[in-house]
């Protein structure tokens, strides 16, 4: 999505496509909802008695084919063993004070197409929608010609904001898709009012309604996230992404460092070269939501990027968590400076120690080209100065002759975010790793 990256680069003209849409749809009442009930059971109770037994009869077989003379038919062996990690694990269990931690997040949406989550797999999320199939695979078909098997989630509209062919392209691909509508506060006239931060309120997540007062979908996106982390299991990782503006060349949870000491919450920050909160007039505008001296005192700090987060469940957890209630606090987006944006937020808790402070939480951020997201939207764009402006390969050297995006370090990041700020340089990369997938995809049905 990456509105407030839009209001970077195009000056003032430019509103975000969502904004544009939900202003649009703002007057329709949306009457899709969904019928099923609002629980999430995921897991087949029919494990138990006889794949216990099987699960032994395997052991049994395992071990006396270890006893045999002779070693060399270990193809049985080997059958076995395959067997027994194909059986389902032990399914886990939250526990109570998990089960209360969820509760407030609840919704009584469930993903269409029958659809369910993966508990024990690492997870994908985003908001997105409005776009074409193309927008669409730019997305999710590079992630997965990565090889990337786990939950991808979109938040993906109400019924009539699917274009052609996405329904069966989301749904080929396993999308957990919800169609979640919204009502918005109604412009009153004319365009002058696009530029304001229209609220809406979600009309179907909430079993109860929607409790909170209107506010950017930037904002209310933090809420969706943490009801899709209560469908995961401690063990799983995942990143939350700005839907339009990203695409993948590397799976990114083989790279993350899951051991017990690492950090579990990755940050991102953008181009510190020719961004930093100091000398960049939306973030310290941002910022500035906190009092005036706020930005002055991060004025050297890198800009980290609120469109791509990853870390452990439990992490991004506390981490929604803590975005929403700062959200709910400060409602900057209805203060005289009308911040529409959900980047100040990321970049308060960020700077004064706040996420550092959430229990169980080890934060970090990486510099831009130097960790799993390479956020490149701040290397062009009208505010950086000429002599600091060139192509992604002969100028900022992360590019190369095949088109793939480089780190610093010359390895292909794995993924690559804001790369619309280099369209032309990029697009037609982005199209052929997508059209590759499908086409090895279709040859092998
Ligand atoms: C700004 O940050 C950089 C990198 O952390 C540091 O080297 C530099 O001394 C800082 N400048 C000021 C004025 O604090």
């Amino acid at each position: 999505m990456g509105s407030s990256k839009e209001y970077h680069d195009r000056r003032g003209v430019s509103v975000p496509l969502w904004l544009v849409l939900c202003i649009l749809g703002g007057g329709a009442l949306v009457l899709f909802m969904p019928t099923g009930p609002a629980t999430h059971s995921v897991v087949q109770p029919k494990e138990p008695s006889n794949l216990e037994a099987l699960r032994a009869e395997l052991d049994r077989e395992i071990a006396s084919l270890g006893k045999t003379e002779s070693v060399m038919d270990t193809s049985k062996a080997a059958a076995a063993s395959t067997l027994l990690a194909a059986l389902p694990k032990k399914k886990y269990k939250k526990t109570k004070a998990e089960k209360l931690e969820d509760e407030p997040w609840k919704s009584q949406l469930e993903p269409l197409w029958g659809l369910k989550h993966n508990p024990s797999a690492d997870v994908v999320m985003a908001l997105g929608f409005g776009y074409s199939q193309r927008e669409f695979a730019r997305f999710v078909s590079t992630l997965r010609r990565t090889e990337y098997k786990g939950d991808i989630v979109l938040a993906a509209g109400p019924p009539e904001k699917f274009k052609r062919g996405v329904v069966e392209y989301l749904r080929g691909e396993g999308v957990l898709a919800y169609q979640f509508s919204y009502e918005c506060v109604k412009a009153k006239k004319g365009r002058r009012l696009l530029m304001t931060p229209a609220g809406c309120i979600l009309t179907n997540w909430y079993k109860d309604g929607d409790k909170r007062s209107p506010r950017p979908l930037a904002i209310s996106r933090y809420e969706m996230y943490r009801t899709w982390l209560s469908y995961y299991e401690p063990t799983s990782w995942g990143i939350v992404f700005d839907f339009r503006d990203t695409f993948f060349q590397r799976d990114p949870f083989t790279l993350v460092d899951r051991s017990a000491k690492a950090p579990n919450l990755h940050l991102f920050a953008e181009n510190r070269q020719v961004k930093r909160v100091g000398n960049c007039i939306f973030n310290s505008g941002w910022l500035r939501c906190w009092g005036k001296e706020t930005p002055k005192k991060f004025a050297n700090n890198s800009v980290v990027c609120s469109g791509s987060t990853m870390g452990s469940v439990p992490a991004l957890k506390r981490y929604t968590e803590r975005m929403v209630q700062e959200m709910d606090k400060m409602k900057c987006h209805a203060t005289p400076a009308r911040t529409e944006s959900d980047q100040g937020y990321h970049n308060y808790l960020y700077d004064t120690g706040e996420l550092a402070k959430l229990p169980g939480v080890r934060v970090t951020h990486h510099e831009q080209g130097h960790g799993i997201v390479n956020t490149i939207g701040a290397m062009n764009g009208f505010r950086v100065p000429k002599h600091m402006k060139g192509p992604l390969d002969t100028h900022w050297k992360i590019k190369d002759k095949d088109g793939w995006i480089l780190d610093y370090n010359g390895e292909r990041s794995a993924v690559v975010h804001q790369w619309d700020r280099f369209h032309s340089e990029c697009v037609r990369h982005i199209d052929r790793l997508a059209d590759d997938y499908m086409r090895k995809k279709l040859a092998a049905a």
